[in-house]
């Protein structure tokens, strides 16, 4: 009998395309969910998890995209991943590792506990920040507001000496400030590996226009080596937020010290795939399957 993979997505575009079609070639069939359409049908005996197009339970989730929404429908989202790990499916990354990850202040804090390099960094409620601005700017430093969920380069805010914060409704109630690190006087740029199973397989240096070097902000991808320095410490932060597989950005200073600054649960790798010649969506359904126990067809036949 056929797999049957769930793909949790809103948008499948070329990522979708692409994994469907490696799924295909794995003996798998695989449909397009959205977060949104799931539900829990708690009523008398049998199955109550509802996702449209699965009678039964599929053999595995990839997950593609968590929408944004109120507090309330995230934690809804993450239940139904929490839900089918709960009851044996492997999803991929699950609901742990992406609520770790989404959350910039936890990253920070399991980095920094896992004894992996990042920039020191605030986390404040109702604390007063302003002597964490003066200490940092009378030490010649800057900050980096960044929103405690965001993505993609989106929201982030450089401020120096003279600057004051926006207010902190700005950011849903938390600061999250961090040192600006400096990436010397080209271009800023950081690194982006891709990490697999615990293993670092592909890296690309990102060099944006300004000081902010997502692709969505129009950072440009450039092929890199994946040297062993950058390996060990993708592959530590990828184990210190337990992922499957996982974004990890890098910046190095103007003394080439590195820094780790994100660990992506949710990582797209079209921008990569540009750069490298491993098939990404190739080595990643393969982990995924292997992780769903899923022996594939083409194996068996
Ligand atoms: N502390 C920092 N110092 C210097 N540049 C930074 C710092 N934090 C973020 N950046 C720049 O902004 C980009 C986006 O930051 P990141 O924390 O990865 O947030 P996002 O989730 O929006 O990608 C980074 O890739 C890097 O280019
Ligand atoms: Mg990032």
């Amino acid at each position: 009998m056929s797999r049957r993979i769930a793909i949790f997505t809103d948008d499948p575009g070329w990522h979708g395309a692409r994994l469907r079609a490696a799924f295909e070639a794995h003996g798998c069939s695989s449909e397009f969910v959205s977060l949104q359409q799931c539900g829990f049908e708690i009523n008398g005996e049998g199955q109550s998890l509802r996702i449209p197009g699965f009678e039964n339970l599929p053999d595995g989730v990839f997950v593609r995209g968590v929408p944004g929404g109120s507090l309330e429908q995230v934690v809804h989202y993450l239940d139904i991943l929490h839900a089918l790990k709960h009851l044996g499916v492997c999803v991929y990354n699950d609901a742990r590792a992406i609520e770790r990850s989404v959350d910039k202040g936890m990253t920070s804090f399991l980095l920094h506990d896992a004894g992996i390099p990042t920039p020191p960094t605030w986390v404040l409620g109702e604390q007063d920040p302003t002597q964490i601005l003066m200490q940092e700017f009378s030490a010649g430093h800057e900050l980096v507001v960044k929103p405690l969920f965001g993505s993609q380069g989106n929201g982030l805010l450089r401020i120096g000496d003279g600057d004051s914060l926006p207010e902190q409704g700005q950011y849903n109630g938390i600061y999250y400030l961090q040192r600006f690190i400096s990436t010397g006087s080209q271009d800023a740029h950081d690194w982006r590996v891709f990490v697999i199973n615990g293993r670092a397989v592909a890296t690309m240096l990102r060099r944006g226009r300004g000081w902010i070097s997502n692709v969505a902000q129009g950072a440009r991808c450039h092929p890199a080596v994946l040297e062993k320095e950058l390996r060990e410490l993708a592959e530590a932060a990828s184990d210190a937020l337990e992922m499957n597989y996982a974004g990890v950005d890098i910046l190095r200073d103007d003394k080439g010290r590195p820094y780790v600054i994100e660990v992506n649960s949710i990582p797209a790798w079209k921008g990569l795939q540009q750069v490298t010649h491993l098939d990404m969506t190739w080595m990643l359904v393969d982990d995924f399957l292997s992780c769903t126990h899923i022996t594939p067809l083409t194996e068996v036949i």
